[in-house]
């Protein structure tokens, strides 16, 4: 069984895909152990406690420094002895300590085909923004592990979607979600529940497939 930390701090609907997918059995030998929100009032949190999973809140307010705050998540995180770490909507840099301590365990989704319109700056509708602005016609998503970059770790699985003209960056934001994020984001989950990923040398190989 595949012990899932969900980090989150907005909306949570790749967090419900996950809660989606492992009770509709497309996520095997799987159980989600916590969510944590940096946010307190992130509907993500309602998501998790709807689904019977339970929650806590680590804010940067509740501390008088980074560091200390850095240290509560790290603690927070491991307490939990998760076997694999998502970020969900995340928006918080990881500290280095809980990267090195769990390497190639910890992934994150990012609305881009990554090397496109990812790094520093790049989260939210900003990724969309910059899609249109360059007329690309293809944009997606990249599921991938996360390493000590920005959206620079191995990557585990992308989809593309096709941009229409009429697009606005929400428009596109949401097609992205619906016909990436919440499929590619469940499926690596699964992969990884299977043993079926391996990394050598920052590349992902699939077992079997
Ligand atoms: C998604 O667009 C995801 O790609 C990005 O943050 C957003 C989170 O949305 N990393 P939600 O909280 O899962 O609804």
């Amino acid at each position: 069984m595949l012990r899932l930390l969900v980090l989150v701090s907005g909306g949570g609907t790749n967090l419900q895909a996950i809660i989606d997918g492992i009770e509709s059995g497309i996520i095997e030998d799987t159980r989600i152990v916590k969510v944590i929100s940096n946010k307190k009032d992130a509907y993500a949190l309602e998501r998790a406690k709807k689904a019977g999973i339970d929650t806590g809140v680590i804010s940067r307010k509740d501390y008088d420094t980074k560091e200390a705050f850095e240290d509560a998540l790290l603690r927070g995180a491991s307490e939990v002895k998760p076997d694999l770490i998502v970020l969900a909507g995340f928006l918080v840099v990881l500290p280095e300590a809980l990267v090195e301590n769990f390497e190639n365990r910890i992934i994150n989704i990012h609305p881009s085909l990554i090397p496109s319109f990812c790094g520093k700056g790049f989260y939210g509708l900003k990724v969309h923004e910059e899609a249109l602005k360059r007329g690309v016609k293809l944009t997606g998503a990249t599921v991938h592990f996360v390493d000590k970059g920005c959206d620079s770790g191995p990557i585990i699985l992308q989809k593309a979607v096709e941009v229409l003209e009429s697009d606005t960056p929400e428009i596109l934001q949401k097609r992205v979600m619906e016909q990436a994020e919440w499929k590619i984001m469940p499926e690596a989950i699964n992969l990884i529940a299977k043993g079926k990923i391996s990394v050598n040398d920052g590349h992902v190989s699939v077992v079997g497939g």
